[in-house]
Order: structure tokens, then C-alpha cells, then sequence
């Protein structure tokens, strides 16, 4: 990968390379073929950050559409002035058309919304944005981008099309902004499992009031996104509807948005997460973007019997039918063997496996967590 690099005042360090740009490129312009297909449509990109994405992402779009570069200006150097007076360069008609626009990055979302506004009046049958970047943690519109390549934390970037004061737009990979001291290096990332029944949900409450964690279960980041009917949140939902499981590339990325969301977080607990090798890895590499890591895999051990025994009895007051059959309840349990098994063994092989008794009072159990963290 590239080195830092000093643009005037300011150093950069590599954030994403020109290989991760390339291949989220061509998946933008796939969801784009496949969802504007035999609609008239008409591409406007934003000048000047979004022309090198623009031009990527347009060499791969397959419908037969018009292309105009407009321009608006709310930016100098590194702060938003937060107004856009007008758009310059329109000169296709965007009547009953839809209109996808094409930008390098949405930040507070203020100029996107002020565009869309503007492009409204000339009565078009859609808009929706797409967009390289997008920083949650800035955003301040409710419309999330529908087509997003990257969310990334709040900090400044630049290359690939994006400036600081007009340099830096000529680079093949994009730089973030390196800050004097990094507050995510001391994060404490926990990734926490346990059988249905070991009392896992209980557990994380404790841990994430003592220590001050970002609680990231998987399901939840499924919901927010299919809730929000994000590009990944319809993804997920495809699979989904067909009984199919969420392939690991489309967890990771929501998980990546997720992370990317809390970028001085105290640190993480991953519930449900990871649940394949792949996974496992793929989180390792994201924690690292953050100058990151996993400290520790917690593993709450209960034997069988006695999780079978709790589930019934969880059964009889919550009414829960899956809880109550046993041979459901065999079949979760080995299905979490069977899942869990390998994972354990990518955090033991990096000495990161910490099995706790699960067995015992429900403060018992969290004394000892507390103390396989203190001793971290
Ligand atoms: P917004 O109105 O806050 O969403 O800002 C949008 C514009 O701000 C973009 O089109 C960029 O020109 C500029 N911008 C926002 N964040 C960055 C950044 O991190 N690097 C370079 N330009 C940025
Ligand atoms: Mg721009």
C-alpha cells in the first residue's frame, strides 16, 4: 500500500487503496444496471470532486443514458460553509426522467439536500443518490443515500477526485487525515458468544454499562438496514425472503458501516459476530483501518443438559414454541457447535480465546467476565 503523505500542512495516511475503489465501483454500477433497467434515466454527477468516480462508474453502466456535470459550491478547504447557492450546467432537460446523482461524497448531507430540492422543481419521475463516500456520523439529513460505496468515520479524506484546498484530487486511492493522536488505539473490542440459553443477552447489558461499549449484534445492523432500505439492507433481504442465509461480503460491509458509525467508541462487543473464519478475518482487517484490534473472544461454556433444562423452563414463561421442542433445541445447540467451533479456534490460535463458566448466578458469571477483562 501507498505511504503517508503531506498535502500543505497536513499529513494523510493510505485509507482505502485503488483496488477496493475499482471493485466497489463495479458493484455500484451492477446495482445501478440492475435496478434502472428499461427506465429512462439520466446520470448527473457533481463537479468537481465526483468527476474521476463519476467517470469509473459510468464506463460500467450499461443503460443507454445521458450524462451532465453540474456544479454547486458549499465547500472551501476543510470546513462547510453549509450553503449552496445554485447549480451551474444543466442544460439536459430532467423531466419524467430518473435521476441518479452521482457524487464523490456526502458529509452533513447539506448539499446533496439542496440539490435534490432545486432538481425536484424541474419535475422528475425519481431521484436517488449515489454516492463513493458517505460519513454517518456527519450526516445531519434523514434521506440516507440509497447507493453508498464506503461509509467512513468522520474525518477529512482526500484523493480520488477529493480535494484539500483543490490538491490531492489526482490520486488513485483515498488518504484520511492523520491525527496527532489516534483515540481508537486504546478501544476495547470484545466479541462475545455463547449457546441460546448461556445468558449472553444478560451478560452484554453488564459489559457494555461497565466498560462503555458499542453494542453491535448482527440482527440489529440487519434491521437498520433493511428498515432504512439501504442497497445492502435490499441485498440482505433477498436472501433472506428466499430462506437463504446473508452471504459473509454482505454482513461484513454492514458491519463495516456500523463500525465505521462510532469511530471514538470506547470499543465494541460483537454479539452474534463473527460466525465464520471469513468473518473473522474480514473484522481483524476493519478493526486495523481503525488502528484497531480484538482484544479478547469471550466463550460463556454451559453444558448441554443444563441449557436444554433452561430452555424449557425460559419456554414456559415466554411462550417461546422453539424453546419448548426438544429436538429444536438439540438442533440449535449443535448448530452453534458447529458454528462456533472454528471461530474459537482463529481467536485461540492468537491467543485471544477466553472460555468462562457459564454455569452459576447470574452475578457470578459477570464477576468472572470482569475480571478475564481486567486481566486483559
Ligand atoms: P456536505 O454538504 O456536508 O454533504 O458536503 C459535501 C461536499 O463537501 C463534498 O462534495 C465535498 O466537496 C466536501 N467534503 C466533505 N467531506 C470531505 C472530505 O472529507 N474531503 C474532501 N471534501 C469533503
Ligand atoms: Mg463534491
Amino acid at each position: 500500500m501507498a505511504n503517508a503523505m503531506q498535502i500543505l500542512d497536513k499529513s494523510f495516511v493510505p485509507f482505502i487503496t485503488a483496488d477496493e475503489i475499482k471493485t466497489e465501483v463495479s458493484s455500484l454500477a451492477r446495482a445501478l444496471n440492475a435496478d434502472y433497467a428499461g427506465k429512462d434515466v439520466i446520470f448527473i454527477a457533481i463537479l468537481n470532486g465526483a468527476f474521476m468516480f463519476a467517470s469509473d462508474l459510468f464506463k460500467e453502466i450499461k443503460l443507454p443514458s445521458a450524462i451532465s456535470f453540474i456544479k454547486v459550491s458549499s465547500y472551501q478547504g476543510m470546513n462547510s460553509t453549509g450553503r449552496v447557492d445554485e447549480i451551474i450546467g444543466l442544460t439536459t432537460n430532467i423531466k419524467d426522467k430518473h435521476v441518479i446523482i452521482i457524487e464523490d461524497i456526502v458529509d452533513t448531507g447539506i448539499t446533496i439536500e439542496k440539490v435534490k430540492t432545486l432538481l425536484y422543481s424541474e419535475k422528475p419521475a425519481s431521484i436517488e443518490v449515489c454516492t463513493l463516500l458517505f460519513k454517518p456520523d456527519a450526516f445531519q439529513e434523514k434521506e440516507i443515500p440509497k447507493f453508498i460505496g464506503f461509509s467512513i468515520p468522520n474525518k477529512f479524506v482526500v484523493g480520488y477526485g477529493l480535494d484539500y484546498d483543490e490538491l490531492g484530487r489526482n490520486l488513485g486511492e483515498i488518504y484520511q487525515l492523520k491525527e496527532g493522536s489516534n483515540p481508537t488505539k486504546n478501544m476495547l473490542n470484545i466479541v462475545l458468544f455463547g449457546p441460546p440459553g448461556a445468558g449472553k443477552g444478560t451478560q452484554a447489558e453488564r459489559l457494555i454499562e461497565k466498560y462503555g461499549l458499542s453494542h453491535l449484534s448482527t440482527g440489529d445492523v440487519f434491521r437498520f438496514n433493511i428498515k432504512n432500505n439501504t442497497e445492502l439492507g435490499q441485498l440482505a433481504q433477498s436472501y433472506m425472503s428466499k430462506g437463504h442465509l446473508v452471504p459473509d461480503e454482505v454482513t461484513i460491509k454492514m458491519l463495516q458501516a456500523e463500525v465505521m458509525k462510532h469511530p471514538e467508541s470506547k470499543g465494541f462487543i460483537f454479539d452474534g459476530f463473527p460466525r465464520t473464519n471469513a468473518q473473522a478475518a474480514a473484522l481483524d482487517e476493519l478493526l486495523a483501518l481503525m488502528d484497531s484490534s480484538i482484544n479478547v473472544m469471550l466463550a460463556l461454556e454451559v453444558e448441554d443438559k443444563e441449557l436444554k433444562s433452561r430452555l424449557i423452563k425460559r419456554a414456559e414463561v415466554s411462550g417461546r414454541v422453539d424453546d419448548a421442542d426438544p429436538a429444536i433445541i438439540a438442533n440449535r445447540l449443535q448448530v452453534y457447535k458447529n458454528e462456533t467451533e472454528p471461530v474459537k479456534e482463529y481467536y485461540q490460535a492468537q491467543n485471544k480465546f477466553i472460555g468462562i463458566n457459564g454455569l452459576g448466578s447470574i452475578d457470578d458469571i459477570t464477576k468472572l467476565l470482569f475480571s478475564a477483562i481486567d486481566s486483559l
